[in-house]
């Protein structure tokens, strides 16, 4: 946590409380609205609630994420923290709450504080990371997965990942998958990882879940899935120099003509059957 954050004492809206003595004194009052963050404003009725960060009790607002709470406290990020929108798996938190023997896990921009929550945030998991080039893999997929991820096959199925997955899925299940030889259901399975590296803190077997699904993906889209006819087309015709003329008029326009362009441009209606739908406008097909 150190290395996460570091402490901007003049910005700090949330004073460290760390003795008994403090904690007994009556709570703060309600703190008025700050632009923190991504810029989400601190209602007003917000009721201040006590956590933990690095063993420092400090007050926030019930209303926010760790994330926020901790640059409330007066701490930046300085890394394990990107998208704050849930996708890039940077900021992958442990909590307890106080007087409870449960570890929880959850990613610090989506979990919202609870009074007590005891914080610590990874910065980064050492994960199993073997070096591999995909071109290079041309045997059986689940015979390679088993020389380049060995570990795979020696999970006993407690389902601890499962349970701390941020992203509901079924970790267990895709490395199930992967050991049944059914890797293009775990690739399907393990589609919605963010990478956070949870899953993989918590294996009693050491297994780096989130890698050998990533290897797994790879694979199915690299020869598990049949190629698309048109796209291989479209490549052609791009390599080619097809689309040249038409990208170097696009870079003479004037940027409100291409906005103009781009919004009135022909759309594919919603519900068109795949495959059916032509623009009318074939000129560059
Ligand atoms: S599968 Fe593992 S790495 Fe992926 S989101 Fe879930 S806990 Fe994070
Ligand atoms: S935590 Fe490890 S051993 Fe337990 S089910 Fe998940 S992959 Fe298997
Ligand atoms: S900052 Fe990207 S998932 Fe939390």
């Amino acid at each position: 946590m150190a290395k996460v954050v570091k402490k901007i004492k003049a910005k700090s809206k949330a004073k460290p409380k760390a003795t008994a003595k403090a904690k007994q004194k009556p709570r703060a009052k309600i703190t008025p609205p700050v632009m923190c963050g991504d810029r989400t404003i601190v209602s007003k009725d917000a009721r201040m609630i006590p956590i933990y960060i690095m063993g420092s009790e400090y007050e926030v607002p019930e209303s926010l994420t760790i994330m926020k709470a901790v640059e409330y406290a007066g701490l930046a990020y300085i890394r394990g923290c990107g998208c704050r929108g849930g996708i890039c798996g940077a900021c992958a938190t442990f909590y307890r709450i106080s007087g409870s023997y449960k570890l929880k896990a959850g990613l610090a921009c989506q979990t919202v504080v609870e009074p007590g929550m005891v914080i610590m945030q990874i910065p980064f998991f050492p994960s199993n990371r073997p070096s591999y080039e995909l071109d290079d893999i041309k045997g059986d997929p689940h015979e390679e997965l088993r020389r380049i991820y060995p570990e795979v096959f020696k999970c006993v199925g407690c389902g601890t990942c499962t349970r701390t997955c941020p992203m509901d899925i079924d970790v267990m299940d895709y490395i199930a998958l992967m050991k049944r030889g059914d890797l293009k259901g775990a690739a399907e399975k393990s589609f919605d990882c963010v990478l956070c590296g949870l899953c993989a803190s918590r294996c009693p077997a050491q297994i780096s879940q989130f890698t050998a699904a990533m290897f797994v993906r790879r694979i199915n889209g690299a020869s598990l899935t049949p190629k698309a006819k048109h796209l291989e087309r479209r490549v052609t015709d791009v390599k080619s120099g097809k689309y040249e003329k038409m990208i170097k008029k696009l870079y003479k326009m004037k940027t409100d003509d291409v906005k103009k362009l781009y919004v009135e441009r022909e759309r594919e209606p919603d519900m068109a059957e795949p495959g059916t739908w032509l623009p009318e406008d074939k000129e560059h097909l």
